[in-house]
């Protein structure tokens, strides 16, 4: 008989469990059989002691099939995905899934709300007047077959094992183990029912993983777990020492992403959706990353792109004229200019600083249950590389209210900017690639 201590004590002295020890712990913690004590000594020994190649693969599995699992076979097509560790400003959702579905992959994508510093898509698609991402299961395949593409909000029952695993080592101090990640991840992407999924695993100061050789790992575990689950999946690592984009703050992220797939946006959000898309693309067997780079770069200049995320606004309720006036997204009343009291370049940013200012205007959630105020947020005007003097406009920031927390947002942004005398180094916005 398998007992819990007994499994605790070997993953504490660095042994490899059985299938048999991983389905246990899994199943008992979903049940209620394992308590939260128990559970939290058995993450904290995988913290300090790893998980093999086949363990982390069975505990993802185990996961994932704790709950409900999306069917797509239905679907017909090749089904991609994509995923992002989380970043400052990353709206490459609202580009990549229309841009690929654009180009015949289907994209039946199921999206988070954002906790802390980082952004979720379905907050920033429900800054369009009247976009659900509640959708019933026969609604979201049956928009996938008509228009080839819906982003709803994760349903109730999807990996129940990662919401309670999660919320516990939140608090438990074991949020940075690759295989805890690495295992929630891809237990939530298993569960979505793609058959190709691109990861985007950031990397830097706004990031859960601040350095390369740690994000290079993580994307080596999940890409291994996803061809184990025997899907296709292909991993990039990309900076996220600066914010991605200018804009940061959902309704205003939305305006970037149209901007971005009217062929215009800012240089490092358009390179890095058009090498996502190209990934989705090369997955789904539409040729060579090079040639499928070629294929997003059209479809994203000649309007292709745009008119597909026109159709799915206007598919899940929302007033699709927003991608043409774009007045019709809520900005928040009140701005303000953050200005430069020195002369110099910009040699580095403290994304996070810059994600955290962005929560004290209203954009984002500081617990799970804070309601965000949808049209706060910030522009950025100056980023990490850029020569900046005395005097001008470093950042707009906007939010419904004046007062203290408008105070401290500039204030915290302010101390997010450094400067230095001479241009820093240039940085590589796509850092490394997991086949
Ligand atoms: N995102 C997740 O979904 N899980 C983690 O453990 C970390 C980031």
């Amino acid at each position: 008989m398998i007992r819990m201590p007994d499994v605790i004590t070997k993953k504490k002295n660095g042994k490899k469990l059985t299938n048999e020890e991983i389905d246990f712990v899994v199943h008992g913690y979903v049940a209620g059989e394992i308590p939260d004590y128990q559970m939290s000594a058995f993450m904290m020994a995988v913290c300090f002691c790893g998980m093999n190649k086949a363990e982390v693969s069975h505990l993802t599995k185990a996961m994932a099939a704790s709950g409900d699992q999306v069917d797509l076979r239905s679907i017909p097509g090749f089904k991609a995905d994509k995923h992002s560790t989380g970043g400052v400003g990353d709206k490459t959702t609202l580009i990549v899934a229309p841009l690929v579905a654009s180009l015949g992959v289907k994209v039946a994508k199921m999206s988070g709300r954002g906790l802390g510093h980082t952004g979720g898509t379905i907050d920033k698609l429900e800054s369009i007047p009247g976009f659900s991402t509640a959708l019933t299961t026969d609604r979201f395949m049956e928009q996938v077959r008509q228009i080839g593409i819906a982003i709803a909000g994760q349903t109730g029952n999807l990996v129940p094992a990662d919401k309670k695993m999660y919320a516990l080592r939140d608090v438990t101090s074991t949020v940075d183990s690759i295989p805890l990640i690495a295992s929630s991840i891809m237990s939530k992407k298993l569960a979505a029912g793609s058959n190709g999924i691109v990861l985007d695993v950031k990397c830097g100061s706004g990031a859960f993983m601040k350095d390369k050789k740690d994000a290079k790992e993580l994307a080596r575990v999940m890409v291994d777990i996803g061809k184990a689950a025997g899907r296709k999946v292909s991993a990039l690592v990309t900076d996220m020492d600066v914010p991605l984009g200018y804009a940061v703050g959902n309704s205003l992220e939305v305006l970037e992403a149209i901007e971005t797939l009217s062929g215009r946006g800012p240089a490092d959000l358009r390179k890095l959706c058009l090498e996502l898309a190209a990934h989705m693309l090369a997955l789904a067997g539409k040729g060579s990353v090079d040639a499928c780079r070629k294929l997003a770069t059209t479809a994203l200049d000649d309007g292709t792109a745009l008119t597909t995320f026109g159709k799915l606004i206007a598919a899940q309720g929302g007033d699709p004229s927003a991608v043409s006036d774009t007045k019709k997204l809520i900005v928040a009343k009140y701005s303000h200019e953050l200005i430069s009291d020195v002369s110099g370049y910009v040699s580095r940013m403290d994304t996070e600083q810059v994600g955290i200012a962005a929560s004290l205007l209203g954009a984002g959630r500081m617990t799970k249950e804070d309601v965000i105020d949808l049209g706060a947020g910030l522009v950025l005007r100056k980023k990490t590389g850029d020569r900046v003097e005395k005097g001008e406009t470093l950042a707009v920031l906007y939010a419904s209210e004046e007062g203290e927390r408008m105070a401290a947002a500039l204030e915290g942004l302010r101390k997010a900017y450094h400067f230095s005398e001479k241009a820093p180094k240039k940085r590589d916005l796509i850092i490394d690639s997991v086949q």
